[in-house]
């Protein structure tokens, strides 16, 4: 059955605190968040450096622990799991982008996306084809047994991007996904995520520096010294003058949820239809939700 179905959060994190020790020092890189992200919401994270954006997200992606509180993911209390849970969830649930797209260099476009599907125990012409699936996804259908060496990086981000999908994720978390590309690319990129949240309803956690990029989410958290001292919903395509600043905590949840057309899965004309390069095709036939209903 479908969680989004049964309400239940993609992510809730209550009181989540991160101290990190480092000899006489210590950093309280997280302060307590309390934040619920719905299943199927496009959230962004902007901040200074240092405020713990990344710090968030790989806690989110089980990547890192913190020091307290509770986070939830799809419903499951992450410090309850012992390990074989734990991977499972990073396999499984979770896709992760980096800014330095983290690709192994002595494997092909193709093999980066099997990896983890590898791991996952996907037997091999499965993972063949979904891997060739994904890549031609997101345009990269000609450059399947490249070297990440022989990609540009918006090709790399694109290969890193299907390699995050492998596993079909509920959740993607994209850590300055277009900080090493150019504008351009970085639309690209972005109208590729917008499209997978739209038409597949993936929740979708994006930390950028760039209100261009954060713009694209339908909300906005704004943290400062390791707490959210805003969270808004982010008009798309908002400029920086635009942004809905200055409101606080918990502000329009529900102003959220459909200003982006979200709920018309699928459906959505509107500036979507710019997506075109990552190719819709193909992505709604997977069954994605459906398919999402493991244990
Ligand atoms: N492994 C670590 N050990 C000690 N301190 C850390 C560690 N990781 C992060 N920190 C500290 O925690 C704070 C938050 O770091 P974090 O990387 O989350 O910031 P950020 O918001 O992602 O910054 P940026 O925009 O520069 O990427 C910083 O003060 C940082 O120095
Ligand atoms: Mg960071």
């Amino acid at each position: 059955m479908d969680v989004a179905e049964q309400g239940v959060a993609a992510v809730r994190m209550e009181g989540l605190t991160k101290v990190y020790h480092t000899g006489e020092t210590l950093v309280r890189a997280l302060d307590g968040i309390d934040i619920e992200i719905p299943t199927g919401q496009f959230v962004s994270i902007m901040g200074p450096s240092g405020s713990g954006k990344s710090t968030l997200l790989n806690i989110v992606g089980c990547i890192d622990s913190p020091t307290e509180g509770s986070l939830r993911i799809m419903g499951r209390e992450v410090s309850r799991l012992n390990d074989r849970e734990l991977t499972s969830i990073r396999l499984h649930e979770i896709g992760f982008i980096f800014q330095q797209f983290y690709l192994i260099p002595t494997l092909r476009a193709i093999e980066n996306v099997e990896l983890p599907q590898r791991e996952a125990g996907v037997a091999r012409a499965k993972r063949h084809a979904r891997s060739e699936e994904l890549l031609s996804m997101v345009g990269l259908g000609t450059r399947m047994r490249h070297f990440p060496s022989q990609l540009s990086g918006g090709e790399q981000q694109r290969v890193a991007i299907a390699r995050a999908l492998a596993n079909e994720p509920a959740i993607l978390l994209a850590d300055e996904p277009t900080g090493e590309v150019d504008s351009h690319t970085s639309d690209s990129i972005m109208d590729i995520l917008a499209a997978l949240n739209r038409d597949r309803g993936l929740t979708l956690i994006v930390v950028s520096h760039d209100i261009t990029v954060a713009g694209r989410a339908s909300r906005l958290l704004k943290m400062v010294d390791g707490r959210v001292v805003s969270d808004v919903p982010a008009p798309s395509g908002c400029g920086p003058s635009e942004g809905p600043e200055g409101n606080s905590s918990e502000g329009g949840k529900e102003g959220r949820e459909g200003r982006e057309g979200r709920e018309g899965k699928g459906g959505g004309e509107g500036r979507e239809g710019r997506e075109g390069k990552g190719g819709g095709e193909g992505w709604e036939g997977r069954g994605g939700k459906g398919g999402r209903a493991r244990g």
